[in-house]
């Protein structure tokens, strides 16, 4: 989501005639997006205007903006800090190029926040946000023949430690009509991989044309433009709702991509009813089963959070055990961290100490380790089909092997990340490759 706020807000200031810079010392303006998920992600952000303070001294001219959610979340205690200029939230972000320009003019501290972030915006903030969302919806540079788009925006489920709610607000669909025509215009700049987002996108549902739209309706439409080859989806909530519609679109459509980020928490229904996640752990796993039998070789992730308030050494094995039987490609595994304003900070303490969130942290990684390890074995000597995302930044590992080429990064359908060596002008292709060797979360493997 951010990076795509990222990649927004730099085309619609390139549009009004900024460019951008590679090095903060040529820079003129530095905006920085924000993350407020984890208090650690917010400590960076304060660390980064301490250097913009003390650069301010020697060039009193740089404006510094902060976007995004910890932008929102702290409005004008942000503006306070000595090195900022601009505080601008989320839902904001379509005025950015009028406040920079008021900034460099002014030399005035200037906010744009929601003051009442869960009220649905007015019409006129909702269109502005349409507009700017589906002007500036271009191909992110970075990523050869890759964009993502915003199928919604905020969240409605409060999960009791996520911040998200409060930041980004309540939740809101986009029409299909808007979503498809952007689709339509990133395949005709050559976009071949579109990924939808949303906090939790399987629960997208609009009305439109008479009848409700749901994720698996914007998947078949969005299969049908002509040039777009892979869909992808994040995240997914787990939930018996479209379900079964969306992978059963997944199964049938060979334009959807088989892979399903879709988050446990917690593998103990003590904690997952603190969380206020609305389902058990036999329930969750019961649901991957499902997806498994519906589209076969699908690939699964999802994310953990150790240490939640009042989680004990029983709870945590039961996080060990879904783990062990959710078999994920992957799995994002988070240290608790109390977020002000949230239903478990203000009614729960933190009683988990550092050492052991940190230990639980290393022992659910080497578990999943383990899986992922088996999982990628299965691909040696596999040919797979990857669509490559530009040079990779790993350490050379075949240079003998490399004909003078450098080594490239891609991914396959499923999400896992393969690095092979090829020419660079394969980024944003479709090639095949052979697995020669794995690691948990890398295949390594020769061009075909
Ligand atoms: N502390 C730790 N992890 C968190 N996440 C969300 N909020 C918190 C928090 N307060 C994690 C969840 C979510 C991911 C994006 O971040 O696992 O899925
Ligand atoms: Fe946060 Fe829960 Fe919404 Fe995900 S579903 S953004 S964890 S409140």
């Amino acid at each position: 989501m951010n990076k795509l706020d990222t990649a927004l807000v730099t085309s619609a200031l390139q549009e009004a005639g900024f460019s951008l810079s590679e090095s903060i010392k040529e820079a003129g303006i530095v905006l920085i997006n924000t993350c407020s998920v984890r208090e650690h992600a917010e400590q960076r952000v304060l660390s980064h205007l301490g250097h913009l303070k003390h650069m301010k001294k020697s060039r009193p001219d740089l404006v510094v903006g902060v976007i995004g959610c910890m932008a929102q979340r702290l409005g004008d205690k942000l503006l306070e800090h000595e090195a900022v200029n601009i505080v601008c939230g989320p839902a904001e972000i379509p005025q950015i190029s009028e406040l920079i320009a008021k900034a460099v003019q002014d030399r005035q501290k200037t906010l744009a926040v929601t003051e009442k972030i869960r009220r649905k915006g007015s019409q006129q903030q909702r269109r502005a946000l349409e507009k700017f969302e589906s002007a500036y919806g271009i191909e992110d540079e970075r990523i050869g023949g890759q964009a993502f788009v915003r199928v919604m925006r905020g969240c409605n489920n409060f999960c009791s430690y996520c911040v998200v709610p409060y930041v980004r607000g309540p939740e809101v669909s986009r029409s299909p009509e808007a979503i498809i025509e952007q689709i339509r215009k990133l395949a005709d700049h050559g976009v071949k991989q579109i990924t939808l987002l949303g906090q939790t996108v399987n629960s997208y549902k609009c009305k439109h044309g008479g009848r409700t739209w749901c994720l698996a309706d914007l998947l078949e439409a969005a299969g049908d433009i002509a040039g777009i080859e892979w869909l992808r989806f994040v995240t997914s909530y787990p939930s018996e709702e479209f379900f079964d519609q969306i992978m059963q679109v997944m199964a049938g459509s060979p334009k959807v991509c088989e892979y399903l980020h879709i988050p446990a928490q917690s593998g103990s229904d003590r904690i997952l009813s603190a969380m206020n996640r609305n389902y058990a752990s036999r329930w969750y796993l019961e649901l991957l089963n499902r997806a498994r039998e519906i589209v076969p070789g699908i690939s699964i992730a999802g994310d953990l959070i150790v240490g939640f308030p009042g989680e004990t050494e029983e709870d945590f094995q039961a996080t060990v055990n879904l783990l062990e039987k959710a078999r994920y490609k992957n799995a994002f595994i988070f240290k608790y961290s109390p977020r002000p304003g949230t239903t478990s900070d203000r009614r729960l303490e933190d009683t988990v100490p550092g050492e052991i969130k940190q230990r639980r942290n290393v022992e659910l990684l080497a578990v999943q380790e383990k899986i992922s390890d088996e999982l990628s074995r299965q691909f040696l000597g596999e040919q797979v089909q990857v669509l490559v995302e530009g040079l990779s930044k790993k350490p050379h590992l075949d240079s003998a092997e490399a004909h003078g080429n450098p080594q490239l990064v891609s991914r396959t359908a499923t999400d896992y990340i393969v690095v092979f060596n090829g020419p660079e002008s394969l980024a944003g292709q479709f090639v095949k490759v052979k697995i020669v060797k794995t690691s948990p979360l890398t295949l390594f493997g020769r061009l075909v």
